[in-house]
């Protein structure tokens, strides 16, 4: 009974954060779907866009639009001015140590594209070996496994437990001084495991292996802290982090960016060009060859301020209750099997339902206004490990509702509905 109460209390505090104020932010999540009120569970897919962002790229192209590091009058000052204001915004945010170490990439993918292609190229040699996880999103198995078919290394895998969790004994087993590279997860895309970054790491700088981070699912969730997780590199996208599409961040630590070849040439990322040779910019402008994402970087400059405006620990304990209620009415149901159960979780829940096809249920949840991802999220192994080849995936972010958890409930009983369960 005490314990009931305890939890009742708890309830009450961790849902005292402000998400109707937050809500009014993001003016998309305001309207109807097919004559029901939008209820969007899809942020692991792409995150909506608060007014902010939005203002602060209208501002932009209406304001002081130019190219940047290229002109000398007045708009193309200011334009740098934001360009470069945005990367000590996004510094700050992964409380990277110097400026230097931020670029400006398209995205995660692109990122570890980078990586593999310029620091993974350089280093990797026939029988060397690069260890990523079972979690990972194709982005970052496939360069990877470019890279050592390319040089003959070998691509090893650190399988997970039928939690989702990536098992930590076979993981260490798994490296050894022929490991170059560890590229893992921080939070997997499909199940929402949390990985330990920061144990992970030290295991594998135990091995002198270079770890890169896949951040697309972690700077929407949690605090991130570069040095804290003990990676050399880590990345993450704008439009998953509330920002715009097409502009991303790749922080790596500045000895290795330094010693690595650039990833594309052209303008900005030369310092000298003559018809014999050419001599290298300084990073990180040695790797943002052409003219880069001016206005992508001030918006996600915006999203990231907004971000760190918000109540952290509010917005985290939000988002575990959104977790845990989703979690449990999803538990108790019959003929929905929950894939991913790890202790660690960030607020997704990815689910099948016995001999209904996951896009199935997509099709009938968008009848009902509910915006679900379905199908592999882009992480096959994944799928493969749980057998099956699809799944359902609610995604929840800081704009989320317990009535969104519960409107995904009610559309689910639409489908037992539609298909006889
Ligand atoms: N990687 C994105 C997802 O998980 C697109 O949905």
């Amino acid at each position: 009974m005490t314990e009931v109460i305890i939890e009742a209390a708890e309830t009450v505090e961790r849902s005292s954060f402000e998400v109707e104020r937050v809500r009014r932010d993001f003016p998309i999540l305001g309207q109807s779907v097919r004559g029901n009120p939008l209820v969007y569970l899809d942020s692991a897919a792409s995150a909506q866009k608060p007014q902010v962002v939005l203002d602060a790229i209208a501002e932009c192209y209406e304001e002081y639009y130019a190219n940047v590091h290229r002109g000398v009058h007045r708009l193309s000052v200011r334009s740098t001015d934001a360009y470069e204001a945005a990367r000590e915004v996004a510094r700050s945010f992964i409380n990277a140590p110097k400026l230097e170490e931020v670029v400006f990439v398209r995205g995660t993918t692109e990122a570890v594209n980078l990586v593999a292609g310029t620091y993974g190229r350089q280093s990797l040699n026939a029988g060397d070996e690069v260890l990523i996880t079972e979690l990972e999103h194709h982005s970052n198995i496939v360069p990877w496994q470019m890279l050592c078919r390319e040089k003959g290394a070998r691509l090893r895998v650190a399988p997970i437990n039928d939690r989702g969790e990536v098992m930590l004994d076979e993981y260490e087993s798994l490296l050894s001084d022929r490991t170059r590279v560890v590229a893992l997860a921080h939070i997997s895309n499909a199940l929402g495991t949390i990985n330990p970054v920061r144990q992970m790491a030290d295991i594998a700088h135990q091995h002198g292996a270079v770890v890169f981070v896949d951040g697309a699912q972690g700077a929407p969730h949690a605090a991130i802290d570069v040095v804290a997780l003990g990676c050399d590199f880590y990345a993450f996208s704008g439009h998953k982090a509330f920002g715009p599409t097409g502009i991303g961040v790749l922080w790596g630590r500045l000895p290795l960016l330094e010693a690595m070849p650039p990833y594309q040439t052209g303008g900005e990322m030369i310092r000298t060009v003559s018809f014999e040779e050419s001599e290298w910019n300084v990073v990180p402008q040695k790797f943002e060859a052409g003219t880069p994402n001016i206005v992508g970087a001030i918006g996600l400059a915006a999203a990231l301020r907004y971000l760190q405006a918000l109540d952290r620990e509010g917005w985290q304990a939000h988002e575990a209750l959104l977790l845990e209620e989703a979690t449990r009415r999803l538990e108790g149901r019959p003929g929905v099997r929950l894939l991913g159960t790890a202790a660690r979780k960030s607020s997704l829940v990815s689910f099948v339902i016995e001999d209904v096809h996951a896009h199935d249920v997509g099709t009938i949840l968008d009848e009902e206004g509910v915006a679900v991802r379905t199908g592999h999220h882009c992480a096959q192994p994944v799928m493969k490990h749980f057998g099956v080849a699809a799944s359902v995936r609610a995604s929840m972010a800081v704009y989320n509702t317990l009535d969104d958890v519960d409107a995904l409930i009610r559309s689910l009983d639409r489908v037992d509905e539609v298909f006889g369960r």
